[in-house]
């Protein structure tokens, strides 16, 4: 993951470092992948699961199994052939099958490739403003009911 992070070297996801992956993995979160053939990873999208609300949420998603949708980046020479999309069924679904209620996830504004994707799958925009992980980050807030 990290060298896909490298590759890709894009400034529409905040980029995680090792230890940042091996804390979240560590607390039972998924990451979904597609490899090419030689099995280098050309696509990822992590799942969270029972995440706390965001804050400003969090009465809303009380007592709310909520998942989130993270870090998804595709290489870019595989980018436009839909691997987006196979990644965020793929996380979708787990969700489903997991019991999560709600699923969210955070777009940067402009980042019309990204937001289309979620946007066909029925997610909705729920608010506009600057990510709490990173303040000058203005993205979209997007959620969708399971
Ligand atoms: C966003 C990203 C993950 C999309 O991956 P992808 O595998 O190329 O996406 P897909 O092929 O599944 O879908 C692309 C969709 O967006 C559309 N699209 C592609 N570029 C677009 C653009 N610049 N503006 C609007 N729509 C665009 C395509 O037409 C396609 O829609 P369609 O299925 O209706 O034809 C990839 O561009 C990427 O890794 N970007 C950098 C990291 C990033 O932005 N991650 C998302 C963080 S929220």
């Amino acid at each position: 993951m990290m060298a896909l992070q490298d590759i890709a070297g894009d400034n529409q996801i905040i980029p995680r470092d090792r230890a940042w992956l091996e804390n979240l993995f560590a607390q039972g979160n998924r990451v979904f992948g597609v490899t090419d053939d030689d099995g280098i990873l050309v696509a990822q999208a992590i799942l969270r699961l029972n995440t706390a609300a965001p804050k400003g949420l969090s009465r809303v998603f009380d007592d709310t199994a909520l998942a989130c949708i993270s870090c998804v980046l595709v290489n870019p020479n595989q980018r436009g052939r839909g691997l987006m999309g196979h990644l965020l069924e793929a996380c979708l679904d787990a969700a489903r099958k997991d019991g999560q209620q709600e699923i969210i996830a955070r777009v940067k504004v402009g980042n019309d490739a990204s937001l289309n994707n979620f946007l066909k799958r029925d997610f909705t925009i729920v608010a506009i403003g600057p990510s709490p992980e990173d303040p000058d980050r203005i993205v979209h807030s997007l959620r969708l009911s399971l």
